[in-house]
């Protein structure tokens, strides 16, 4: 079993104190949803206009790293629109018929979210794609020679799809959104206001100096924002007078072993490990997987989504390679440039 990270930008489902603390700071409208503004704004204008033409906006595509807010999103829009919402997700599709049974079961303007969207199968992505677009539905009624096949009307509906990778996605589908937004990181002051306005509805004490430390700790996630807050909370429920202060801020970070830019041990431990193995060489995915034990894609969508964020790690042709930035932020020297051998400086004359 994985060990459980605070830092861990995923939602955990088993948890359900965590799962019912998302649930209460989930903001419901645009002017509690902090940040993102760009999509605010063009969202706002595709619902003004949606309303006054009395239709359901375009399908909506949200992709970008765990915990940034996109399921919130949908609610937000779901809100705003004043439609209902259906919630699925892309490995609860496992047939073409279950999606044929959402989809009818549908009414006019609302609106389906399918949360890892990239995660159907290929030929539920078929039927899909032809239902967004055309709002028809063939079925094939029946077997062998008497087989026929129906087409049915399908109300106008909205897909809100949500995906931390786009690039799993095939083309034909992500063609059929009309909005495709990325989420990006927060800044520290958003992370600080998303701090504070999530210590209002629990009924926390924060001093702002402590919301302003955590902030820069919280790897620009609002998820792990929220659930640091938690923890410091804790912390000074037991230690303290339940005022979450410059003192106890630190000491429960100390305790987290979350450092100052919100790296925990096992953020440190693949940067370490990539860096006595290959300084700052390129590192293959599986290389990097194999070296900490973790799956190739939790790095890909937990850990590495920050790193790069902090210029930590650098995506090149040949693989990640921890940067210089990196080796100075753990106390690591730089290797010396490696002579190249023998064998591969012929090689190098031979193709230039
Ligand atoms: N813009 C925001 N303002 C305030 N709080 C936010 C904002 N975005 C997200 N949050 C908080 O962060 C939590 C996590 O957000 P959310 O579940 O929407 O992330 P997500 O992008 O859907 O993550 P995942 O990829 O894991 O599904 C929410 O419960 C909410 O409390
Ligand atoms: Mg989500």
């Amino acid at each position: 079993m994985a060990i459980e990270r605070i830092v861990d930008t995923g939602a955990h489902d088993e948890d359900d104190e965590e799962r019912l603390i998302e649930v209460t700071l989930r903001p419901q409208r645009f002017d509690e949803y902090i940040g993102q503004e760009r999509l605010k704004k063009n969202l706002k204008l595709a619902i003004d206009a949606a309303k006054k033409r009395g239709e359901s906006i375009d399908h909506v595509l949200l992709y970008g790293p765990p915990g940034l807010g996109k399921t919130t999103m949908a609610t937000v829009i779901a809100n705003e629109m004043g439609t209902n919402i259906r919630v699925t997700a892309g490995p609860a599709i496992e047939r073409a018929g279950d999606l044929a049974s959402i989809l009818t079961n549908l009414q006019d303007g609302d609106i389906l979210f399918i949360d890892e969207i990239h995660r159907l199968s290929r030929t539920v992505e078929e039927v899909l794609y032809s239902a967004m677009e055309d709002f028809k539905l063939d079925i094939v009624i029946g077997k062998g020679p008497a087989a026929r096949s129906v087409r049915l009307d399908l109300p106008r509906f909205t897909v809100i799809g949500a995906t931390t990778r786009t690039g799993a996605l095939a083309a034909p589908l992500r063609d059929r959104f009309g909005h495709i937004y990325r989420l990006e990181f927060y800044t520290p002051s958003e992370i600080m206001a998303i701090i504070t306005r999530a210590a209002g509805i629990l009924g926390v004490k924060i001093l702002p100096e402590s919301a302003e430390s955590l902030s820069t700790r919280a790897r620009l996630t609002p998820r792990i924002a929220n659930r640091l807050l938690k923890r410091v909370r804790d912390y000074a429920d037991v230690n303290g007078d339940g005022v979450i202060d410059t003192t106890t801020t630190t000491k429960a970070l100390e305790l987290l072993e979350i450092d100052e830019l919100g790296l925990d041990p096992a953020d440190r431990n693949l940067l370490l490990r990539m860096i006595d193995a290959y300084g700052d060489r390129p590192v293959g995915l599986t290389t990097i997987s194999a070296l900490t034990g973790d799956e190739a894609t939790t790095i890909e969508d937990f850990y590495e989504p920050y790193l790069l964020q902090l210029g930590f790690l650098e995506r090149t042709p040949r693989g990640r390679r921890a940067t210089h930035k990196a080796h100075k932020h753990l106390g690591k020297k730089l290797a010396e440039p490696q002579e190249p051998h023998v064998s591969e400086r012929d090689n190098q004359s031979k193709l230039i």
